[in-house]
């Protein structure tokens, strides 16, 4: 069946389609219907944003969505940047959001954070959210090529002495936020599309 997932990252598009296809569902990304704006994303929680997001092109596409809401959770920071992952520098791009939370950290050494991703998935059977998390430590220095946004600075307690973006992209998958998510993926699928 065509899900649309309810965002134009294109990383998230490749995590989460890659794992969906075994599924035998197709993954449609928001940009083969351009006549539908950049679903707002302005709650408080990560489950919020995605259930918001979804909704949103549901209600534009009538096709079952996915929306994906995820970000980074530093303890030291008292939980930032939180939701405010991606704008967490006016640029919003991975090398400034990285350089400022390798300044934010200097000198600490309570370096513990999650990764936290919030799916949520509508059909016109009703909607669900909820997320799956990694937890970790956030290094000193940009380590490794593989993953996007905060991967190179993320030291995942799963991968003793390697960061995110060093782990192949199945190794990534068995262990990240994302991964963990989509394990509950399979039961809402058969509840909110009947098996479909
Ligand atoms: P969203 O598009 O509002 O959900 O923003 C997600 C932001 O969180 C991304 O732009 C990244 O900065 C960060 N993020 C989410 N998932 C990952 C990941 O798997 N690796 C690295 N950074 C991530």
């Amino acid at each position: 069946m065509r899900i649309v997932l309810a965002s134009n990252n294109a990383h998230k598009l490749e995590e989460i389609g890659r794992m969906l296809a075994p599924l035998g569902h197709d993954l449609v990304p928001l940009r083969d219907f351009p006549e539908i704006p950049d679903p707002p994303e302005d709650q408080e929680t990560f489950e919020g944003n995605a259930l918001q997001k979804a909704r949103f092109v549901f209600e534009r596409t009538g096709l079952p969505c996915l929306a994906d809401d995820s970000g980074l959770e530093v303890d030291a920071l008292g939980g930032a940047p939180g939701v405010y992952s991606k704008r967490y520098t006016p640029e919003a791009i991975a090398e400034t959001n990285n350089a400022k939370l390798v300044r934010e950290l200097a000198g600490v050494t309570q370096r513990t954070a999650r990764f936290v991703c919030a799916l949520a998935l509508v059909s016109d059977r009703g909607d669900e959210a909820w997320r799956g998390t990694v937890e970790g430590a956030i290094g000193h220095e940009l380590r490794g090529e593989h993953g996007f946004g905060y991967d190179p600075l993320f030291l995942p307690d799963a991968a003793p002495g390697r960061s995110m973006a060093q782990l192949e992209p199945n190794e990534k998958d068995a262990i990240s936020h994302r991964g963990n998510a989509l394990k509950a993926l399979p039961a809402a699928l058969s509840r909110l599309l009947g098996g479909a």
